[in-house]
């Protein structure tokens, strides 16, 4: 049995360490291709693969063609939309995502951008406390609850809308249910985003929406750039001159806007949000364990794509 695991942005050393003992302890052969910079390389290493772990890598069609021997994908992480689940359905390749496994990290790392916009960037000049603010979050998932109660450690009055999850389990979450993406953004001084790049939700953060939200709005996106309209975020900054925009996904008018908004506009390099030791270590060591049962027990948990 052959697992191949591919990360273009590879794991924590100790996370790769432990993946390797246990999928070595089982008598599996592991292939490590890390740090790739073309997709030919990842096209010859599928070619073999049984069992294939990737982070954000692009598995297109032609990876799932060039990868005859394959029967399942794990995508080491929560988002899955750089997987075609249509071609891997289309072949009876089972994909999985590890759910929660790197949550923290990120939620922990939209508290940090939210201190870097309320400080202006570290510019210098003073900034402003979160305690006491409003804090909406849109996606009330494994990340949106880990946020809120980050938040509220800093005192903030956190609310949340998510259009799958019951108001009811809202509020036992100790957060404010709120009814619409126009009320969160209408309501909310801080919004933080957490929902996955459907086809339902790309573009969905639109200059309506950044024009309702009250003055000195921040908008933090750890989750997709896919999801917001950057000729709206374009326009949010030029417009209101006490907009923020602090991204861990750079836009592609990062260049443009980090010079003309440099008090205003963040974006990390490159995805940061689940580059711990610990979110590595987690989602790896699942994504390991998942591949290891479906191969011996048949163990589907975490499927994402439908059965054929
Ligand atoms: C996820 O969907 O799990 C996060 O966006 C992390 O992605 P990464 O594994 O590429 O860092």
């Amino acid at each position: 049995m052959k697992i191949l695991i591919a990360t273009e942005k590879p794991f924590a050393k100790s996370a790769v360490e432990s993946m390797r003992a246990m999928i070595e302890h089982e008598e599996y052969d592991l292939r490590l291709l890390e740090n790739y910079t073309d997709k030919s390389e990842l096209l010859e290493a599928v070619s073999k693969a049984d069992a294939l772990i990737v982070r954000s890598d692009k598995i297109t069609a032609d990876v799932i063609v060039a990868a005859p021997n394959l029967k399942i994908i794990v995508r080491a992480g929560a988002g899955y939309d750089n997987i075609d689940l249509d071609a891997a359905s289309e072949r009876n390749i089972v994909v999985m995502n590890t759910p929660g496994q790197n949550a923290n990290a990120v939620a922990e790392l939209v508290m940090g951008l939210a201190v870097y916009a309320a400080r202006n960037m570290f510019n210098g000049k003073s900034g402003s406390e979160l305690k006491g603010k409003k804090l909406g979050i849109y996606g009330f998932g494994n990340i949106g609850r880990l946020v809120a109660k980050l938040a509220q450690g800093y005192g903030m009055e956190v609310s949340a809308y998510d259009a799958y999850v019951k108001k009811s389990d809202i509020s036992d979450a100790h957060v404010t249910p709120i009814y619409s993406p126009t009320d969160l953004f209408k309501e909310n001084q801080y919004v933080s985003l957490h929902i996955p790049a459907t086809p339902d939700n790309l573009k969905c953060v639109d200059w309506p929406l950044l024009k309702s939200m009250p003055q000195g709005a921040t908008l933090i996106n750890t989750a997709r750039k896919e999801i917001i309209d950057e000729t709206a975020i374009k326009r949010a900054l030029r417009e209101r001159d006490d907009f923020k925009y602090v991204s861990d996904i750079a836009p592609d008018c990062a260049d443009e806007l980090k010079e003309a908004f440099p008090a205003r506009f963040y974006a990390t390099p490159k995805k940061m949000g689940a580059q711990t030791a610990e979110a590595n270590f987690n989602a790896g060591v699942a994504a390991a364990r998942q591949v290891i049962n479906f191969i011996q027990n048949d163990d589907t948990t975490f499927q994402v794509n439908k059965k054929k």
